[in-house]
C-alpha cells in the first residue's frame, strides 16, 4: 500500500471481538464488529446501555485489560493497532488518535493541575516552547468553555465540577489536533449551549484537518446534526449501518426501529433514544439465533435458530442483520 492509499484508508475495524472472563462465564461484550471511518467522516455509534459501545472504543485504543481479551483487526491508516509495539502505540495515542472518555475522572490525573495535563500532551507530541504551550492550553480551555482559564489552569481535577472535567478532557483530547477522535458521550453532562459549541468545534476540526470521528451518543438529535453515517449496536453486535439519512428514513432492523421511535425528522432538538420493552440479554448467556428475538415482534422460527449476518441491503455500506429486514422497513407500526 502506498502512503496515500494508507492515509485514505482511515480506520478499518474487522471482526473485533472483546470478551471478559467473569464468575458467571465469558461475557461477549463486542462480537465481530466491522466498520470503517474514512478521513473527515463522522460515524455515530448508538445503542442502549451495555450494548458494547465503550468496549468497542476501548478495544480500538487497546485499553482493555485482564480479564478482557481482544481479537480481530484494527487498522489505522494501513497500520495494525492490535499488533503494533507499545512504544509506537504510545506515540500515536494522544497525537494522531485521541479519545474522550465517558468517565472523565478515570482519564484525568488527580495529582496534576488541569493546565499541566493539557501542556503535557502538547509537550509529548508537538514542538512548541513553554510560552506557546501555555498560550495553546489557554486557547483550548477557552474553546471548550472553561471560564477564568488563567486561574483554573492551576486547579486540580477534584476542584472541577463534572461538566468542567468533561470540558477539560475534551481540551486534552483536542490539544494535538488528532486525525482520529474516539468520543464516548463527549457532551452528555453539558448544557445544550456548550454541547452545541463543542460539536461545532468537532465539525470545524473535521473540516480543517480531515479528522475522522467515532461519536458515541444517546442523543439522536446529535446524531442527526453531526454524523454522516451511523452504526447501531445491540448486545455487542452491530445490527444496522448506513448514512444517517438512510437509517432515520427507513430503519431495516426492528431494534433500530424501536430506538428511533417517534423521532422528529428535522431540527437538532434533544431526542434521546427510546427505551424498548424488555431487557437486554445477559452477555454471558445470549439467546440462540438472533440476540434480539425475545424482544422482537417480527421474530419467526429462523430467528430463534440462526444468527442473522450483517449483510448489505441496498449498498455495501447500508447493512442490516435481520432475516425480516424488508418487512421491517415496510411496516407502519412501531414495535
Ligand atoms: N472489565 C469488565 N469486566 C466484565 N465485563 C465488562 C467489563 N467492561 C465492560 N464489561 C461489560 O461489557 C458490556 C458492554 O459495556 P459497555 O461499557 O461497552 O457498554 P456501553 O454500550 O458503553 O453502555 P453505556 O451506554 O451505559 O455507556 C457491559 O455488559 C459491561 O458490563
Ligand atoms: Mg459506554
Amino acid at each position: 500500500m502506498t502512503t496515500g492509499a494508507a492515509e485514505n484508508a482511515g480506520l478499518v475495524v474487522r471482526g473485533l471481538t472483546t470478551t471478559f472472563d467473569t464468575v458467571r462465564g465469558t461475557a461477549i461484550a463486542a462480537a465481530d464488529v466491522d466498520f470503517d471511518v474514512a478521513p473527515g467522516e463522522v460515524v455515530g455509534l448508538v445503542g442502549e446501555s451495555g450494548s458494547g459501545k465503550s468496549v468497542t472504543l476501548r478495544s480500538i485504543m487497546r485499553l482493555i485489560r485482564e480479564p478482557g481479551h481482544v481479537s480481530g483487526r484494527v487498522e489505522w491508516r494501513g497500520r495494525d493497532l492490535v499488533s503494533m509495539s507499545a512504544e509506537e502505540l504510545r506515540r500515536i495515542r494522544g497525537s494522531e488518535i485521541a479519545m474522550i472518555f465517558q468517565e472523565p475522572m478515570t482519564a484525568l490525573n488527580p495529582v496534576l493541575p488541569i493546565g499541566m495535563q493539557i501542556e503535557e500532551n502538547l509537550l509529548a507530541h508537538m514542538t512548541l516552547d513553554a510560552r506557546a504551550r501555555r498560550a495553546r492550553a489557554l486557547e483550548l480551555m477557552n474553546i471548550v468553555g472553561i471560564p477564568a482559564a488563567e486561574r483554573r489552569l492551576h486547579e486540580y481535577p477534584h476542584q472541577f465540577s463534572g461538566g468542567m472535567r468533561q470540558r477539560a478532557m475534551i481540551a486534552i483530547a483536542l490539544a494535538c489536533s488528532p486525525k482520529l477522535l474516539l468520543a464516548d458521550e463527549p457532551t452528555t453532562a453539558l448544557d445544550v449551549t456548550i454541547q452545541d459549541q463543542i460539536l461545532k468545534l468537532l465539525l470545524e476540526l473535521r473540516d480543517r484537518l480531515s479528522m475522522s470521528v467515532v461519536l458515541v451518543t444517546h442523543d439522536l438529535g446529535v446524531v442527526a446534526a453531526t454524523c454522516d453515517r451511523m452504526a447501531v449496536m445491540y448486545a455487542g453486535r452491530i445490527v444496522e449501518t448506513g448514512t444517517v439519512a438512510e437509517v432515520f428514513a427507513r430503519p431495516h432492523h426492528p431494534y433500530t426501529r424501536g430506538l428511533l421511535g417517534s423521532v422528529p425528522r428535522s431540527g437538532t432538538s434533544r431526542t434521546m433514544l427510546q427505551s424498548i420493552e424488555g431487557t437486554p440479554p445477559s452477555l454471558t448467556n445470549l439467546p440462540a439465533g438472533c440476540s434480539f428475538h425475545p424482544r422482537c415482534s417480527f421474530a419467526t422460527d429462523i430467528c430463534l435458530r440462526e444468527r442473522p449476518p450483517l449483510e448489505p441491503i441496498t449498498s455495501e455500506a447500508r447493512r442490516a442483520a435481520c432475516f425480516h429486514h424488508e418487512l421491517v422497513a415496510k411496516a407502519e407500526t412501531i414495535i
